[in-house]
């Protein structure tokens, strides 16, 4: 399979925006963006589509296996996993070229790489963590686990019609782990952070759902909101 990745790259020293394209060939059908940036960065001596030598590639990673978020990234202009994005799926046959760009939402580091230190700012905000132990009954586990399950790769705070850095809507990111905090606390705690979640989340929120369906991780994004905003806004205690 031949591919070309077209990647939104950083010049290190001017910080300009420019593309460069890579012509890229493999034999191996479960070859992803991940693996294909890998075996780029690790070869002296590739070059681009005008016989470039091409500088490594700034892009991050750590568990290539859709566990820690890190490579996120927008594939063909939709956020994404670089590690879960197989090249066969990206291409018709016709049209062999993949972009690559950063996530908008966030601040660029250098080519693929943004700083996505706001989302876990707004989990600050919010007071996401536990003070003391969990209170939590099997009723509420399963909302708690979904909640759990969030990666922070930012995929859908790039797709949010709401979300931009500097704001107070926490987006998606914000709300899926306040979700389990909220089954797990009990008394003034949880009062606490369902105010934080009114403020944070709810008011933001266009309930647009245009985040329904781009969690990599496959949260149930609809059912996690619905229920937590009934927890949140509309019950008593
Ligand atoms: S429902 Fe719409 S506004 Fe709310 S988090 Fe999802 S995309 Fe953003
Ligand atoms: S809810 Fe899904 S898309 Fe959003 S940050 Fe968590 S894992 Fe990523
Ligand atoms: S490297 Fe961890 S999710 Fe892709």
């Amino acid at each position: 399979m031949n591919v070309s990745l077209d990647i939104l790259r950083m010049d290190r020293e001017k910080r300009i925006p420019y593309h460069q394209i890579i012509p890229f060939e493999t034999e191996d059908e479960r070859e992803t963006v991940a693996t294909a940036l890998t075996a780029i960065n690790a070869d002296p001596d590739v070059s681009d589509n005008t016989g470039k030598p091409v500088e490594p590639i700034v892009w991050e990673c750590s568990c290539l296996q859709k566990k820690c978020g890190a490579c996120a990234m927008r594939i063909n202009g939709r956020p994404a996993l670089a590690c879960d994005a197989k090249l066969r799926d990206l291409t018709d046959g016709k049209n062999a070229v993949i972009t690559l760009e950063p996530l908008r939402k966030f601040p660029v580091v250098a080519d693929l790489m943004v700083d996505r230190s706001i989302m876990y700012e707004n989990l600050k905000q919010i007071g996401v963590w536990l003070r003391d132990e969990a209170n939590l009954t099997q009723e509420k586990y399963d909302l708690a686990y979904e909640g759990s399950r969030c990666l922070q790769c930012g995929c859908c705070l790039e797709i949010c019609p709401n979300f931009y850095a500097g704001g107070t809507f926490a987006g998606t990111a914000g709300f899926v782990p306040t979700v389990r905090l909220i089954s797990e606390l009990t008394g003034k705690e949880r009062r606490e952070v369902k105010r934080a979640y009114r403020r944070y989340i709810y008011n933001g929120c266009g309930k647009s759902l245009a985040c329904r369906d781009i969690c990599p991780a496959g949260i149930d994004i609809e059912h996690l909101l619905v229920n937590s905003n009934a927890i949140a806004v509309w019950k008593k205690n």
